[in-house]
């Protein structure tokens, strides 16, 4: 049961919903237990390859809920450790795609880039506003954004507050793909779908070896993926998705 999420499984893939329109599916704490505890639930289960994250047309979200946290104090936030507990959907082995129809401000924004994948409808905004409230992205948005889509970007996002269209994030390497507004959750739905058909060991590995690329210099990050990719032939989905390429028929993955 839950109030701010909406969870709907569809074959192997887990769907969740952000649904506080009243809000424009502000951030509070209990969106980020519902999340984080929904994606730890379907995590280890089989029967579930990939999850899908998204809004609503108008927001996928703008951001952390402001009204919750403009009273708290400095230690209120350092004893809460407010926000932490996002870390849980960073430790989900199984991939995680945010799709992004609308807002997606500050908290919103850190949120989409904590997913493996953002995919955007094309009116989609993204933006880290914080320094409008007087304060800095707090779900780890100065870190992530730079990554994606370096310093001199990233400093101009976080020192003016400006939003970004759809069109610069995928210039600009924040978005993956674009799709129209109205069409985006059943592409990204669809894609969710194709990845949830693979192995699963596969892709835990897949995303296991891209993450170790943002903390790895690269010959460590290259050691890695060539041992795991090793290690993937201990695999039964191994060898039977090489079988079936070789025998001209689809694979019948197990995850094992
Ligand atoms: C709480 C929010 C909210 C938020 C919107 N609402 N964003 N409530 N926290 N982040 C509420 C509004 O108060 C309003 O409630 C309702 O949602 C609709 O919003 P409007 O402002 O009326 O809509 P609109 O005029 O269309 O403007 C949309 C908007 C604007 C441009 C996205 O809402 C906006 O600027 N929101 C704040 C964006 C922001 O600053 N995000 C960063 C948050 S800080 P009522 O009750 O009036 O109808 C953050 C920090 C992360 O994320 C880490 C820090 C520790």
């Amino acid at each position: 049961m839950t109030d701010t999420i909406l969870v709907e499984k569809l074959d192997r893939v887990v769907h969740i919903t952000l649904n506080r329109p009243e809000a424009l599916n502000a951030l509070n704490l209990k969106v980020m237990d519902e999340v984080t505890a929904t994606l730890e639930q379907y995590d280890s289960d089989p029967s579930v390859g990939c999850f899908v994250i998204s809004g609503s047309p108008k927001a996928f979200a703008a951001g952390a809920d402001i009204k919750e946290m403009q009273s708290q104090s400095y230690t209120d936030m350092l004893k809460a450790n407010w926000f932490a507990g996002w870390d849980k959907l960073t430790r989900t082995r199984t991939p995680i795609l945010a799709a992004v129809n609308g807002y997606a401000l500050g908290g919103g924004c850190e949120l989409a880039m904590m997913c493996d994948v953002v995919y955007a409808g094309d009116r989609a905004k993204f933006g880290q506003p914080e320094i409008k409230l007087g304060v800095i992205p707090g779900m780890g948005g100065s870190q992530r954004l730079t990554k994606l889509v370096g310093k001199s970007k990233a400093m101009d996002m976080v020192l003016t507050g400006r939003m970004m269209d759809a069109e610069e994030a995928e210039r600009s390497g924040l978005a993956a793909r674009v799709f129209p507004a109205d069409e985006l959750v059943g592409e990204v739905l669809k894609i969710a779908a194709e990845i949830a058909g693979f192995g699963k060991l596969a892709t835990q590995t897949a995303k296991e070896a891209v993450n170790q690329a943002e903390e790895m210099g690269i010959s460590q990050g290259v050691l890695f993926e060539r041992r795991t990719f090793h290690a993937l032939f201990a695999t039964a989905d191994q060898k039977e998705g090489m079988a079936a390429f070789a025998e001209k028929r689809d694979p019948d993955f197990k995850g094992e």
